[in-house]
């Protein structure tokens, strides 16, 4: 099996950093500084002793198509969705680069060498670093990842496309939410319990999970096999600016992510996701992350 990229597969460490750019001048260049990523964070690791670093670079499918691979058949830009106060923009990007480790300090000194000497050929359109809090919370104060797969086995079973041409890769969807924390917590923790489907102190499926719901939109079922993906999703942001979850995830198919988005935002039968009334997405981008080797072929 083609190796996947190092992000992808182990269970995050409490610090990340996701950077989407685009590409405004040296193409060149700039993929050098991507396929020369993982060893300098190899040195990094050898270095600084429980830094953990890992990262993972993804590419957006106009870029992609641009590098004369061809693309994985399935391989499609993000649509925006939704309507009136309940959208999904989408926000697009040629890369982007996903780092977590143990170490925010390091997570910010790794992009500030990875663009020094491409400056000038990349726009950066959003940098968020993500960290871990409390135990594993989003900042609606509810467990975020329970039913995220565990194991490496079943990680890999989900993430990584399995054989041709792409083996190894994986398709990325990333959009970055901002919350409305006061309109949340004008709910009762009944009401938020209603609205995310699972308990607040320990995150038990309700007995009646009403389809409105987060998890009623996303727990989706197709011939009797739930969807699943990858998430590596963090929280961000500063008490008194914006803050949020940037939610990341990877798969081998895009089509999960698309039954899940259109089944949040009303597509899939009227319904929307309730929980979007308490937060509101401001990016939104699917991308492509291909095998280490392939990386390094391009
Ligand atoms: C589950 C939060 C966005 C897919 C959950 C859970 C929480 C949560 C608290 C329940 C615990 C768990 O299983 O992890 C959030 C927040 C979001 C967000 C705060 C954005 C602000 C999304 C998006 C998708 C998604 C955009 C996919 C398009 C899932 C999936 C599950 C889940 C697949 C597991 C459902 C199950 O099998 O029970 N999320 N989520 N989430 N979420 Fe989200």
């Amino acid at each position: 099996m083609a190796i996947a990229q190092p992000a992808i597969l182990p269970e995050a460490g409490p610090f990340a950093l996701y950077v989407v750019m685009k590409v405004v001048g040296d193409k060149r260049a700039v993929l050098q500084q991507c396929q020369s990523l993982h060893q300098s964070l190899t040195v990094l690791n050898e270095q600084q002793a429980d830094a953990n670093l890992r990262a993972s670079v993804s590419f957006g499918k106009s870029f992609w198509l641009s590098l004369g691979k061809g693309g994985p058949a399935e391989f499609d830009g993000f649509r925006a969705l939704g309507e009136g106060e309940v959208t999904a923009p989408a926000t697009g990007g040629d890369i982007l680069l996903h780092v977590n480790s143990s170490r925010h300090d390091l997570n910010f000194y790794v992009l500030r060498q990875f663009l020094q000497p491409i400056a000038e050929a990349v726009e950066v359109l959003d940098e968020t670093y993500g960290y871990k809090y409390l135990d594993s919370r989003d900042m609606t104060d509810f467990i975020d990842g329970t039913e995220n797969p565990k194991t490496l086995e079943s990680r890999s079973d989900v993430a990584l496309i399995k054989e041709g041409d792409f083996a190894g890769g994986s398709f990325v969807m990333v959009q970055r939410f901002v919350h409305n924390l006061p309109a949340w917590h004008r709910l009762s923790v009944q009401a938020q319990e209603k609205v995310i489907g699972r308990t607040k102190p320990d995150s038990i499926e309700l007995d009646d999970v009403p389809e409105n719901s987060h998890v009623g939109r996303v727990d989706i079922k197709e011939e009797g096999k739930g969807l699943k993906i990858v998430r590596h999703s963090l929280p961000y942001g500063s008490v008194t600016g914006e803050h949020g979850l940037l939610f990341i995830a990877y798969c081998n198919t895009q089509h999960n992510f698309k039954a899940m988005l259109e089944s949040m935002y009303g597509e899939t039968d009227g319904k929307t996701d309730t929980m979007l009334r308490f937060t509101n997405a401001v990016t939104g981008a699917y991308f492509f992350a291909p095998a280490a080797e392939m990386l390094n072929s391009l």
